[in-house]
């Protein structure tokens, strides 16, 4: 039974699961009138030797039968079905509707009914996954940021990709849709009881798509309420100082000398001066595609701190000069591709 498929927890779910066991059953019901009546001829006539068969040619009674009865079985099937299937694709009158982006290798969120948006990425280290796959455990994949969803209330999801095909699969709500690039496609859940729900990325995209974690926490009304709330503050704090820092101007000696100090006195406790971080415990500044590539995001993780993880916001400790200063700081002194002439932070 643990190999059988999920009953889930919402109603498309438990329709899907119903489906499943349901044709389950047909299918073993014929298979068992099939090789039985097989296996009785064999067994029946295994010492028939020289026995002519019977000859003869069409049989209109038996050709009606045979084309009656699958397809009374299929149209059986086909309409309970093809209600649930309707039912699936039904993404109208949504409470929530949240945009998912696949990217080689993490999870975009972005709610389009506020102003929320944030990746999703693999939080467990890999130094834990290699140990706990070589003791043959068991083990969980973690995000840094679940996807956190309503209880009671339709959610939709837009599908998309940056690059290849992906899928965003939650077995618990039956709901696995492919992620094209340049295309969106549209999935649905409603979640009844409030909890932590796990799923993968479902379709292969590269070296590391079995590192493509779904982690969904499903909230009462109210505390996904206050989480929405908490949400929209935060990356507003972290879009005012984006645009103040845009609009400062600083120099650039400045900037690496008041950055380097600043990553001495803060940073240098958990990210070590190399960048290279304490593997397995502290994540390395060193290549990190976030401090060199993502902007918005490695202030964000400055100014709030990241839940769920030692990294403490500094939002009220250093000014914002200083977090340009160590913005510039890390992005320079930490690029594994340095050599060239050393760029300010846009
Ligand atoms: Cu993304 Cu597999």
């Amino acid at each position: 039974m643990p190999l059988n498929m999920t009953r889930g927890v919402t109603e498309i779910s438990q329709q899907v699961y119903q489906l499943h066991m349901t044709i389950f059953w047909i299918c073993c019901v014929i298979g068992a009138v099939v090789f039985g009546i097989m296996f009785w001829s064999i067994i029946r006539h295994r010492k028939a030797r020289g026995v002519q068969p019977a000859q003869f040619h069409e049989s209109t009674k038996v050709e009606i039968l045979w084309t009656a009865i699958p397809v009374v079985i299929l149209i059986g099937m086909a309409i309970p079905a093809t209600k649930t299937l309707i039912a699936m694709e039904d993404t109208s009158a949504a409470d929530v509707t949240v945009l998912v982006t696949g990217s080689q290798w993490k999870w975009h969120y972005k709610y389009l009914d506020h102003e929320i948006e944030y990746f999703s990425l693999l939080a467990t280290p890999r130094e834990q996954i290699a140990n706990k796959l070589a003791k043959g455990e068991n083990y969980l994949l973690e995000v840094d940021r679940p996807l956190v969803i309503p209880t009671g209330k339709k959610v939709r999801f837009l599908m998309t990709s940056d690059d290849v095909i992906h899928s965003w699969w939650v077995p618990a709500f039956a709901v696995k849709k492919d992620a094209n690039p340049g295309f969106i496609n549209e999935a649905w859940t409603r979640v009844d009881e409030p909890g932590i729900y796990r799923g993968q990325c479902a379709e292969l995209c590269g070296k590391d798509h079995g590192f493509m974690p779904v982690v969904v926490i499903a909230k009462e009304p109210a505390d996904y309420q206050v989480w929405v709330a908490q949400e929209e503050a935060r990356i507003a704090a972290a879009k005012a100082a984006e645009r103040e820092l845009l609009a400062m101007s600083m120099d650039m000696a400045e900037l690496m000398t008041t950055g380097e100090r600043v990553y001495q006195g803060w940073c240098v406790a958990c990210h070590q001066a190399s960048g290279n971080g304490l593997p397995g415990i502290f994540p390395a500044i060193r290549g990190s595609q976030l401090v060199l590539n993502d902007r918005r995001a490695h202030i964000d993780i400055i100014v709030n701190g990241k839940p769920g993880t030692a990294m403490q916001a500094f939002g009220r400790q250093l000014s914002l000069k200083e977090l340009a200063a160590v913005i510039t700081y890390t992005r320079n002194a930490f690029d594994n591709n340095t050599g060239d002439a050393v760029q300010a932070a846009d």
